[in-house]
């Protein structure tokens, strides 16, 4: 039997390397229960954007400059994912702050990637506040988007050491091989929960049409 393959869509705002690495991830497995169909940048002329046109996804630039709120920003992107029928999506790498009520859309089907290892850390410059810091470990984390910036139930975390002379690129590099690698296997959680979900909501329907059925039946 085929795995269900949930509808996902990437959302970046640079570089995108994080967003090629699901992409690879997922076309590389057939049971991989996500399939990436669309990458959306806040930025036009970004390098994610290229690297998804290659890779054959859909990539579309909603420039948040364009638009005088950010409602009004949000709002487009909205609708960009939901006429695709997007079922999942990801930020990686999406440097733009969402509102509640956009995140409320999305709950449960949202997820993140930040690095550092949250709760620690949220927000911005992670790697040069460890080391501020003098953390002697650090890392990233996969976490679903709720209201509240960078502070959604944790999917998972990777650690790297902190070595003596350490810069911010330096780490920034390390956590970057485990983000790569760590995000894909979050993707797959995150899809298969909302599968199971959707079969469940579909035997519930179900049992309640034949409920109906045979009450009818029976009058
Ligand atoms: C990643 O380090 C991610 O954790 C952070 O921004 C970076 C994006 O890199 N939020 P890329 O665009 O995925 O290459």
């Amino acid at each position: 039997m085929s795995v269900q393959k949930i509808k996902t869509a990437v959302l970046i705002s640079g570089r995108g390397s994080n967003m090629t690495a699901l992409v690879d991830a997922a076309k590389k497995d057939a049971e991989f229960p996500a399939e990436i169909v669309l990458v959306i940048s806040n930025r036009p002329d970004v390098l994610g954007l290229e690297s998804a046109s290659k890779r054959g996804i859909e990539a579309l630039a909603i420039d948040h400059k364009s638009y005088e709120t950010r409602e009004a920003f949000e709002d487009e992107l909205h609708k960009a994912l939901s006429d695709r029928g997007i079922e999942l999506v990801v930020c990686a790498g999406f440097m733009r702050k969402l509102t509640a009520t956009f995140t409320r859309k999305w709950e449960g089907a949202m997820i993140n990637i930040h690095p550092s290892l949250l709760p620690k850390y949220k927000g911005l410059h992670t790697h040069q506040r460890a080391l501020d810091a003098g953390d002697k470990e650090h890392g990233c984390t996969v976490h679903y988007v709720t209201a509240e910036l960078d502070s959604g139930p944790i999917i998972m975390q990777a650690k790297v050491p902190v070595l003596d002379g350490d810069t911010a690129d330096d780490l920034a590099a390390r956590i970057l091989v485990e983000e790569h690698r760590i995000f894909p296997l979050s993707l797959a959680i995150a899809a298969k929960a909302i599968a199971t979900k959707a079969i469940a909501t579909k035997a519930i329907a179900t049992k309640a049409i034949a409920t109906k059925v045979t009450a009818t039946k029976a009058l």
